[in-house]
């Protein structure tokens, strides 16, 4: 069978776009593993919403009170104490400061603050982090901390050893 030219074309253009690039991140998921002894583990969901990306996070076996949680330059939970996930994400280079201030740690996401030894949320939607651009979290790490973050101390907020560590995972959309 002999194709018009303009028909090739067509065909062509069908094949390029079943061939074309993945859909754009929407989701993606951290599961929080344990780090030493600690006994601290959870998931963390992010999900593109108005305004930013919505956090959500389910903790289980922290003590009472609040705890740092940030997003931190590395996805690698390899090393015992935590210590190989980095500092803080922080790509534009800004000074350590809390999820509400306009410098900071594009991986500032404050605290996490449990009731009791049972399970903790969190929710809320973050204004810096995103699934693409400088700031994109995807293949970074989540790290819940001993101590509160203060928002102050420079570059750490103060928040103490690290409690579990996990990597932030495309996930599929929903
Ligand atoms: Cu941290
Ligand atoms: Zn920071």
């Amino acid at each position: 069978m002999k194709l018009a030219p303009f028909a090739v074309l067509a065909v062509l253009a069908v094949a390029a776009a079943a061939f074309s690039a993945p859909a754009p991140v929407t989701k993606a998921v951290a599961v929080l593993q344990p780090l030493g002894s600690s006994g601290v583990s959870g998931t963390v969901t992010f999900t593109k919403a108005e305004g930013g990306v919505k956090i959500d996070a389910r903790v289980s076996g922290l003590k009472q009170g609040a705890h740092g949680f940030h997003v931190h330059e590395f996805g690698d939970c390899t090393a015992a104490d935590g210590t190989s996930a980095g500092g803080h994400f922080n790509p534009a280079g800004e000074p350590h400061g809390g999820p509400d201030d306009a410098k900071r740690h594009a991986g500032d996401t404050g605290n996490i603050t449990a009731a009791n030894d049972g399970v903790t949320t969190l929710e809320y939607v973050d204004s810096q982090i995103s699934f693409e651009g400088p700031n994109s979290v995807l293949g970074r790490g989540v790290i819940v901390h001993a101590n509160a973050d203060d928002f102050k101390t420079q570059p750490t907020g103060n928040a103490g050893g690290r409690l579990a560590c996990g990597v932030i995972g495309a996930a599929k959309a929903q």
